[in-house]
């Protein structure tokens, strides 16, 4: 069984972050760490996203800073190098499973199909992205994969808020959530990184709420 999600730290809540200003990673990160976060999803689809990752896990040796979109084998050990410590794809497939082996990454692949979720497990890895959530059966099909993989933890994100992760976070198997609701546009855009922080208690208290 895969051992991802323990690597990430006890806070089941994942921002999904796009750094559009090279600027702000360091106090957008610790915006979402005084909010209770622990790791951070910093997304490889602007220019400045590695240099992200890099000032984040300089700055902030306590983050656990890893990427998200991870698309291209390549990337892998480039996100190794800068020092970020996981990886998030929105699929599996051999090649970027080869990639993260060889960097040695924790990794969390996509899968919303049992023909998805079989051909991880076949490959050793039973932590996994179940994506796009919201447009993928959500929680009901979260479930239905869950009851047969019962060895499958899976954390949602996309259309996952603060309005529905206990809705998910209340079945077993799922591990975590994770989302870009918790680096709202305009509070990021703004610099106002109380309102960041307000964001990421608020997700930390429903999600404790929903695991009671
Ligand atoms: C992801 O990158 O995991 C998702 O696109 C995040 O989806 P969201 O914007 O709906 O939270």
């Amino acid at each position: 069984m895969s051992d991802v999600f323990e690597q990430l730290g006890t806070c089941p809540v994942i921002p999904v972050i796009v750094i559009k200003k090279i600027e702000q990673a360091v106090p957008l990160a610790e915006a979402l760490l005084a909010g209770g976060l622990e790791a951070l999803e910093v997304t490889l689809r602007t220019p400045d996203a590695l240099d992200a990752i890099e000032a984040i896990a300089k700055a902030l040796p306590e983050a656990m800073v890893g990427a998200g979109t991870l698309v291209e084998p390549a990337q892998f050990q480039r996100v190794i190098d800068v020092g970020g410590r996981f990886g998030v794809s929105p699929c599996l497939t051999p090649a970027l499973a080869d990639a993260a082996d060889a960097a040695g990454m924790p990794w969390l692949p996509g899968a919303v199909t049992a023909t998805e979720v079989q051909a991880a497990r076949e490959r050793g890895i039973t932590d996994l992205k179940f994506f796009p959530a919201g447009t993928s059966g959500g929680p009901g099909h979260l479930k239905g994969l869950a009851a047969v993989y019962q060895d499958v933890r899976f954390c949602p994100t996309g259309g996952v808020t603060v309005d529905n992760l206990s809705t998910y976070l209340s079945i077993p198997a799922v591990a975590a959530v994770g989302g870009s609701w918790l680096t709202p546009a305009d509070a990021v855009a703004a610099g106002n990184w109380a309102a960041v922080t307000e964001t990421a208690k608020a997700a930390v208290a429903a999600a404790h709420s929903a695991r009671q």
